[in-house]
């Protein structure tokens, strides 16, 4: 409890974190640029991120929360798996979209940042206390590495 509070989060938490930070800002910056060509740039390096974490976070640690003790971990293992999707569709929507800078995408990157943000806040409060009672400081530990490794893997296969 007192780390929640304290915004401290152990082993994998911490970088699901910190890929929820650097989103956030490509988001924000994605939605200030001025120009297609850097919209293009930072719209591609935000889905770069985005993507493998989505992937991997699901593989490594919502796919567990799906066989987890507790009801509520399984429940929010499976809500978040749709979410994941959705995220992923919009963004897939978003790069077969034309102009970049029309009212049409504009709109189509706020949909995507309500979804992210939304997300993001159940993840981490809701997600991350199911992931606290159902493993151990170790295991979010290993999770770590594992999550580390699964999205440099996918990065490899998109880059
Ligand atoms: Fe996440
Ligand atoms: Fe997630």
């Amino acid at each position: 409890m007192l780390r929640e509070i304290l915004g401290i989060a152990e082993g994998i938490l911490q970088d699901l974190h910190n890929d929820h930070s650097e989103v956030d800002v490509l988001l924000e910056e994605i939605k200030d640029s001025g120009d297609p060509a850097a919209r293009r740039r930072l719209f591609s390096v935000m889905s770069g991120k985005l993507l493998p974490h989505l992937q991997a976070e699901q593989e490594v640690l919502y796919q567990r929360l799906q066989r987890g003790k507790s009801a509520e971990s399984r429940r929010f293992g499976r809500e978040g798996t749709s979410e994941h999707e959705a995220a992923e569709q919009q963004v897939q929507k978003m790069f077969k979209l034309g102009d970049l800078m029309s009212d049409r995408w504009e709109a189509e990157l706020k949909v995507l940042t309500d979804l992210v943000e939304h997300h993001v806040t159940e993840e981490e409060s809701t997600g991350f206390s199911c992931a606290r009672d159902e493993f151990d400081k170790e295991q979010l530990e290993a999770m770590r590495e594992e999550f580390q490794t699964r999205k440099a893997q996918l990065r490899a296969q998109v880059g």
